[in-house]
């Protein structure tokens, strides 16, 4: 299912990207693109980051004006 609309981002990549070390909401934003746009679909990713390997704690999110700064993890 498509969890970001604005860049076509599905949970399946989103998952993927987890699996291959993502796990931050900074580090899955920019290997998919998910939630640099509008940032609504966060939520999701943040779930999908909370629940997928139970890696950590709740996930922050980040706006994606935010993304720019190396900082944001
Ligand atoms: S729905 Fe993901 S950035 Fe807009």
């Amino acid at each position: 299912m498509y969890v970001c609309l604005c860049n076509a981002v599905t949970d399946h990549e989103i998952k993927d990207a987890i699996g291959g070390g993502a796990s931050t909401m900074a580090e899955v934003m920019r290997c998919t693109k998910a939630g640099t746009c509008c940032g609504s679909c966060q939520p999701t990713i943040a779930f999908l980051l909370d629940t997928t390997f139970l890696v950590k704690p709740k996930t922050r999110l980040v706006a994606p004006e935010e993304l720019e700064n190396s900082s944001a993890a």
